[in-house]
């Protein structure tokens, strides 16, 4: 975990369209939320457009402006494929359907195309992220970001012990 907490920080500190991409993996309250949060933060100090969202959230809100009034390509999936840093959180945590798994991939292969960066978090396994979307997906993943596996207690449970 030190690790991981001192490629976060020099990360943050170096952030730029060039970065990688992170996928950071563990179990519930290990602190990849936190994390991401704060590399996010520092990327807005430094002048970088940041969405931050839950994968949840954000599908939800894609999926309403897709089957909406006008049925147009949603703005939201616009801005996820135009910002310099996406943070997706909590991957998996969505209901998954035919759709949700193509506008996972439509986002990911496409700012992979534009070399722009993305954090990913989940509590998935790669085997399970594999099953629920797909090796075109996970494929790319595993190519081209960097894993960063969260170990450790829940801190959640720490603090109110
Ligand atoms: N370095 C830290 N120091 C103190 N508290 C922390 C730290 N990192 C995380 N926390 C706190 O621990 C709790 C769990 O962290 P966080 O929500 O980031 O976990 P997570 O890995 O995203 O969990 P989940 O998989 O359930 O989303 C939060 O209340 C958070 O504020
Ligand atoms: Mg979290």
């Amino acid at each position: 975990m030190k690790e991981v907490l001192n490629f976060c920080k020099s990360y943050a500190a170096d952030f730029g369209l060039d970065s990688p991409s992170i996928l950071m993996t563990g179990e519930t309250g290990l602190g990849k939320t936190h994390l991401s949060l704060a590399i996010g933060l520092e990327a807005v100090d430094k002048g970088f457009g940041v969405i931050y969202g839950s994968a949840q959230n954000l599908l939800n809100k894609i999926e309403r402006e897709h089957f909406g009034k006008n049925g147009n390509e949603s703005e939201t999936v616009q801005s996820l494929l135009d910002c310099d840093l996406l943070i997706l959180d909590d991957l998996g945590s969505e209901f998954s359907t035919q759709f949700t798994v193509s506008v996972i991939y439509n986002i990911i292969n496409t700012r992979l195309l534009r070399e722009l960066p993305v954090i990913i978090s989940t509590n998935l396994t790669v085997e399970e992220l594999e099953s629920r979307y797909s090796r075109r997906v996970t494929s790319r993943i595993i190519g081209n970001y960097v894993t960063l596996a969260f170990y450790g207690s829940d801190i959640r449970q720490l603090i109110k012990d």
